[in-house]
């Protein structure tokens, strides 16, 4: 049995039977020349979205290979395929860096770049499906080599169609980013704007943007290397008008954001904030104290222990606000 405590962010000391890494292009042709793929499998990134309850009774195959290398370059643009196994974080840096922009609402996200597509991470006013050109993936269980443009993939909040049609069918070896030579700046998620009308800053440029978000970050959210967790456990509810205006009568100061078909997302860290969850602790599964929607583990909790917690949090906010709360992160075996 392979202990798979280095490989999820929630530090949860569960075992696999079989853990096959893919450094290198010949380690990912082999893996489809011996693998039996209709034996239970699980393809892990960085492990920073997933929450294991108990041991994994199948195989683990964790893609960690590297490289980037620009494909495509014009005179305001450029495309960059990036490995699958790179850390998200380190891209985004190296990209800012090098005057590459277009990514930096997306700093500190813990995870590698083959995973952004898959759940289409998101953050501060922008998501990953907004600067994807194109993922090039193996098919299961074939080993064909294909690419597929943005699109094409279904991306929506926290979704998209690797975790549908493609679910288990793709394994991603790279993505293809498409950024800007230009600076320029987003700047609508509301917290965002609050710091620079703050620091008195009306036009920040991408490098500020970036400095920004890392620290909000990291005034917020716990640094998973310090105190294990999966960053938001829930998603942000999508709820009808109807609904909304009767617990906007109730609850007049609700966040909200007006999404599509004249429906409104909540924010869920508070709703499980109001409902007193906020910095509680049992053992050492806990809710972070700064961001109601982080569940932590601060040393020893077990995967289930952290999940019976979060189903008592989901009943509570059911319980209250009459809304539902999923789970962002994908919960195994
Ligand atoms: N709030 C509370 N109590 C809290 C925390 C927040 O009432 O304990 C309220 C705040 O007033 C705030 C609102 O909730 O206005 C929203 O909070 P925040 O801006 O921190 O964002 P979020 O909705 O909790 C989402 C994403 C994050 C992303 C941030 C910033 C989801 C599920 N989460 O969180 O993504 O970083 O916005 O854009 O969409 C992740 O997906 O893992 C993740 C961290």
């Amino acid at each position: 049995m392979f202990s798979l405590i280095n490989h999820n962010s929630f530090g949860i000391d569960a075992k696999t039977e079989n853990f096959i890494e893919l450094k290198s292009d010949d380690e990912i042709d082999k893996i489809f020349e011996t693998f039996n793929w209709e034996t239970k499998f699980f393809i892990l990134g960085g492990g920073s979205n997933v929450l294991f309850t108990d041991h994994y009774d199948g195989t683990i195959i964790h893609v960690n290979n590297k490289g980037k290398s620009i494909i495509e370059e014009s005179e305001n643009d450029l495309l960059i395929e990036v490995a699958a196994g790179e850390v998200w974080e380190d891209f985004v840096e190296w990209a800012v860096k090098n005057r590459y922009y277009g990514a930096e609402n997306l700093a500190l996200i813990p995870g590698q770049c083959g995973s952004a597509p898959v759940q289409n991470i998101g953050a501060y006013g922008l998501e990953a499906k907004d600067i994807i050109h194109s993922v090039n993936f193996r098919e299961i269980p074939s080993g064909a080599k294909k690419t597929i443009l943005a699109n094409e993939c279904n991306f929506a909040y926290r979704d998209s169609i690797f975790k549908n049609e493609l679910k288990n069918r793709a394994l991603i070896t790279s993505v293809v980013f498409k950024l800007s030579k230009r600076p320029s700046s987003n700047v609508t998620y509301r917290s965002l704007k609050e710091a620079f009308e703050k620091k008195n800053i009306s036009n920040p440029t991408p490098e500020q943007i970036y400095q920004t978000v890392v620290d909000i970050r990291r005034e917020k959210l716990p640094d998973h290397r310090e105190i294990g967790n999966g960053g938001s456990f829930f998603k942000n509810p999508v709820i009808s008008q109807e609904k909304f205006s009767k617990l906007l009568e109730q609850y007049p100061d609700l966040v909200h954001w007006k999404v599509d078909n004249g429906k409104y997302k909540l924010a869920s860290a508070q709703l499980i904030d109001k409902c007193g969850w906020k910095a509680y602790r049992n053992g050492d599964a806990g809710v972070h104290p700064k961001q109601a929607l982080v569940l932590v583990n601060y040393g020893n909790a077990s995967g289930s222990e952290i999940w019976n917690m979060a189903k008592k949090i989901q009943a509570d906010v059911l319980k209250n606000f009459g809304v539902s709360i999923e789970p962002e992160v994908i919960i195994l075996p």
